[in-house]
């Protein structure tokens, strides 16, 4: 497990910014390295304590519960690295269309409240009918069902500024490119980049995990969106104790889970 919520129990003497007691949030899943050059996943959420590094916690968002804010924070930095480090935002233009694919996700759903706090004029985003309501909620514009049609053929050529892309379907990028406009981005954190990007147009993968090693800035830029009622996780599509974390993957491997799902620990 990577995302944690809850209070800090010690603190090791180098410490410089927490202290017993404070209450936390972040996503302690990083990618690292062992001394002889190995790479491993750092984990160990899925527990009643976790270890982390000092830099990977942020202030609690004191606006949320413990579970509500437990299952922000991977999502929320992954869709804040997409839209802030690789799509430009925040936008200063009054015209800013962006297409988040994949909007009732947990990345969607937060890729769709993060594009509006950051300053995009229309967010678009493609999801079932049945999920429309909540996408709107979060301020999507326009809702495309993907069961009925194809946002690559509702959209116009060089109509979108940003194609966050949380699905990964195949194809999608060379589909994006022919929508997004000049100076435009196409970010996906689940598929695979165009073999032929449109010119002046900027495209990127990332792997959250590979920058989570010090992210408490970011973090205390979500609990701030957090804390004025930007950034919310409405949907919380399954709470399990961590005896059914099997169950809890199941039905994540599902691929229909609407917004997040929470393991809690008592
Ligand atoms: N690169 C990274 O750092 C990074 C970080 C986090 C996640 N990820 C990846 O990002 C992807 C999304 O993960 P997630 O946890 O945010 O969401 P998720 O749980 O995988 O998304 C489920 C949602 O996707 C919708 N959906 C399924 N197929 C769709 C389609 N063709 N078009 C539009 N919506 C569709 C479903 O709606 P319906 O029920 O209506 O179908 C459901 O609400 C995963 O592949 C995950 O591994 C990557």
């Amino acid at each position: 497990g990577s995302d944690v919520s809850g209070e800090v129990i010690a603190v090791e003497s180098g410490c410089q910014r927490l202290r017993r007691g404070d209450r936390v949030w972040g996503d302690i899943g990083a990618n690292a390295f062992f001394p002889n050059g190995t790479q491993t996943k750092e984990l160990g959420a899925y527990g009643t304590y976790a270890v982390a590094l000092e830099t990977q916690l942020g202030v609690f968002p004191e606006t949320l519960g413990y579970v509500e804010a437990g299952t922000l924070p991977k999502v929320s930095l992954t869709s804040y690295k997409a839209l802030v480090w690789y799509a430009g935002a925040p936008w200063k233009t009054d015209d800013t269309v962006v297409l988040v694919l994949g909007g009732s996700g947990g990345t969607g759903t937060v890729g769709i409240q993060l594009a509006k706090a950051f300053g995009a004029s229309k967010v678009i985003t493609t999801t079932s009918e049945a999920n429309a309501a909540y996408c709107r909620s979060l301020g999507a514009d326009e809702v495309i069902d993907y069961h009925v049609a194809n946002w690559w053929d509702v959209l116009q050529p060089d109509s979108v500024d940003v194609v966050y892309d949380t699905v990964g379907q195949r194809g999608t990028a060379d589909r994006a490119m022919k929508i997004i406009r000049t100076n435009g981005s196409f970010v996906t954190i689940a598929g695979s980049l165009s073999n032929h990007p449109k010119p002046g147009v900027h495209q990127h993968f990332f792997i959250n995990s590979d920058t989570n090693l010090d992210n408490y800035g970011l973090l205390d830029d979500l609990s701030e969106l957090a804390q004025g009622g930007r950034l919310r996780m409405p949907s919380i599509n399954g709470t399990y104790a961590l005896s059914d974390v099997a169950e809890a993957f199941q039905q994540s491997a599902g691929g229909h889970v609407v917004g997040k799902i929470a393991i809690r620990v008592d």
